[in-house]
């Protein structure tokens, strides 16, 4: 057995934070960059600290925070060259629109201004303000010459303000700003490849209101999905039932049966580079589908199924096959069955795992097969895997 594929540092961030409202937001978005394995250094302006305190973002961040352009604990005495020079980006979450005209000047009077003038990192920034702020030619100048400058703009959103108001101007939710930040670091392993993906469980109808399916949540289809978009390929997913929230800049095509499964994907599949095939399609439908209710007669009830097309194997036996990778999800054997499906479909990659650990859960433990055998992965979110996975498929092409 191979040894196993170790997760890595996702990447070291300052995390900049301004005078506003979504200050408070900064608490939770900390959370979540941290829990993603990102190194996160907290630096305030002293307008951030009358909305929340240092304390909690220290607390959360696991790091004393910084905002005093004399800060003695820097040993060189130069806490914005040290501070910029240790990062691979500073994210500036919110961004008031002060601060933003600050940045368009190229002005340094704190410590947070002082090192984005003194970065040789990228610099991302989540404007938050009133609607009327965002709509100020001022403002709209000052965006764009942020964007000439090559800032990246992350949003903002739209919706109901601290103020009472409805517009544009809002943060993004720190778990939008978590998933952007995280297309940013991840390298462009995928660029110009077209990924075709099947998630979620198909549903065979039996009556009206009665169906066939399974307990496949779509997670580990979606985060695939997500990972692909974020290494630079154009993502087309085929989606079953799930309650998952679609990546953007996706395309995504909603299913219901396996049928409409196959229908789309062979609809889709000219010109696809890779085929992942991650969904539970139902491997049975029955023989007829009942246009009424059926209603209960006798103690028994007898259902004839009839088997369903295997999208996977249809796909991997095209002439002109995409780069294919199957899941099987077993009970028991792991390996084993999970090897013989591999050979059994023709399939370069196969991801092996256990039902009762994958189903519903946000985490996985997978095992990659491959033709120089297998590759576990150590238990890890399903974000992470799906990362892990592409990256692997990125060396196998
Ligand atoms: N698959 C598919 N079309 C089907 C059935 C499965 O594309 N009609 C794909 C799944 O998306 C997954 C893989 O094939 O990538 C699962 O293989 P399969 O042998 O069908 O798994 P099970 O149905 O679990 O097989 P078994 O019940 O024999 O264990």
């Amino acid at each position: 057995m191979q040894p196993t594929i170790e997760k890595k540092i996702a990447g070291k961030l300052v995390l900049g934070i301004t005078g506003g409202i979504a200050a408070y937001k900064a608490a939770e978005l900390v959370r979540l960059l941290v829990k993603a394995g990102f190194d996160v250094q907290v630096v305030m302006t002293s307008a951030a600290c009358q909305f929340i305190t240092p304390v909690t973002m220290q607390a959360l961040s696991g790091k004393p925070v910084f905002i005093d352009m004399w800060d003695s604990s820097i040993s060189n005495g130069m806490p914005h060259i040290e501070l910029s020079r240790h990062a691979d980006a500073i994210l500036v979450a919110p961004a008031s629109a002060d601060f933003m005209a600050k940045l368009v000047q190229g002005r340094a009077d704190d410590l947070l201004s002082t090192l984005c003038l003194a970065r040789d990192c990228s610099l991302l920034v989540a404007p938050a303000m009133n609607k009327q702020m965002w709509e100020n030619p001022a403002t709209q100048r000052n965006i764009n010459q942020l964007k000439a400058d090559g800032i990246s703009i992350l949003g903002p959103d739209s919706g109901e303000q601290a103020c009472g108001e409805i517009g544009l101007g809002r943060m993004l939710e720190p778990e939008s700003l978590l998933a952007l930040v995280n297309a940013h670091f991840t390298p462009k392993l995928l660029a110009g490849k077209r990924i075709l993906i099947t998630a979620g469980a198909t549903l065979e109808m039996l009556d009206p209101v009665r169906a066939i399916t399974n307990l496949s949540s779509g997670k580990m289809g979606y985060a695939i999905a997500q990972a692909a978009a974020d290494m630079g390929a154009e993502v087309t997913l085929i989606s079953g039932a799930s309650s998952v929230t679609a990546p953007s800049g996706i395309r995504k095509i909603d299913t219901i049966s396996a049928n409409e499964m196959y229908d789309a994907v062979m609809n889709n599949i000219i010109k696809q580079d890779i085929f992942i095939a991650v969904a539970a399609v139902a491997d049975y439908r029955a023989v007829s589908q009942e246009s009424e209710k059926i209603k209960k007669k006798s103690s028994m009830l007898t259902i004839e199924l009839t088997r369903n097309k295997d999208i996977l194997a249809e796909v991997a036996s095209l002439p002109n096959a995409p780069f294919c990778i199957g899941f099987a999800a077993e009970t028991e054997n792991l390996l084993e069955y999970a090897e013989a499906k591999r050979q059994l479909k023709k399939l370069p990659l196969l991801v092996a795992n256990l039902a009762n650990e994958a189903l519903g859960s946000d985490e996985n433990s997978v095992t990659l097969l491959d033709k120089n055998g297998a590759h576990p992965l150590a238990r890890a979110p399903k974000t992470e895997v799906a990362k892990l996975l592409l990256m692997h498929v990125a060396g196998m092409l």
